[in-house]
């Protein structure tokens, strides 16, 4: 099967890039990632990524804290096209992208957020979670559309929140989710399952065997 041509925005540790990196290259997902691309020059992302042999770059994001300057903007469009990229995958990227990169990957950014959407967007989910006294919260991956973690929902999982929780062992609990869904997303639009109506998302049943045995979990 050919693979799916994936490019990597993160700005930190890049434990999710490390979760879509090992699953393709053990073969579990039908991804390549092509190339890894990071506002910060000495992100652990970057770093994993050259030791698995991914092209790793770092682009300067200009001088806004929350966005790209435009001219970087389109800097990275052109690295991702370059390289023939088909989905961009944000993982832990801490800028906002706008209209002109939108357009161009429309339909093809996707993001992973550590809560259960529309629940609480934007940042320090875990934490946000901890203090509104959820039972449950969990992971979303969703497409990207031009408000702030509120594309099409393409899988989510819960995690439950545990009377002692502090921030980090629940931010713990939930990045392990994470790692499981991230690869499962990418799998389900390698191998062409998604199908967008609206605001949902349609997984369509799988043909051959099924990466992640969600089957068995139930709607994801
Ligand atoms: C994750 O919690 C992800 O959901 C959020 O940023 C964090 C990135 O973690 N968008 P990592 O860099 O993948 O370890």
């Amino acid at each position: 099967m050919k693979k799916l041509r994936v490019g990597v925005l993160a700005s930190g540790n890049g434990s999710n890039l490390q979760a879509i990196i090992d699953a393709s290259l053990s073969g579990d997902i039908d991804v390549e990632v092509a190339v890894v691309i990071s506002d910060v020059e000495n992100a652990r992302a970057l770093e994993r990524a050259r030791k698995a042999g991914v092209p790793a770059i770092y682009i300067a994001p200009g001088p806004r804290r929350t966005r790209l300057s435009p001219e970087a903007e389109k800097e990275y469009a052109r690295a991702l096209e370059e390289r023939d990229v088909e989905i961009v995958a944000l993982a832990g990227f801490m800028r906002v992208l706008h209209d002109d990169f939108l357009c161009r990957f429309n339909g093809r950014i996707v993001n992973i957020h550590p809560s259960l959407l529309p629940s609480f967007p934007g940042l320090d989910a875990q934490r946000q979670a901890l203090e509104y006294g959820v039972k449950w919260t969990g992971a979303t991956v969703h497409f990207v559309d031009a408000g702030v973690d509120r594309g099409p929902i393409i899988v989510q999982a819960a995690v439950p929140v545990l009377p002692d929780d502090s921030r980090d062992t629940l931010a713990a609990r939930v990045l392990e989710e994470e790692h499981r869904i991230y690869p499962l997303a990418l799998q389900y639009i390698a191998e062409g399952r998604v199908r967008v109506e609206g605001r949902r998302t349609c997984i369509e049943p799988a043909e051959g065997p099924v990466f992640g045995n969600t089957d068995r979990r139930g709607p994801s």
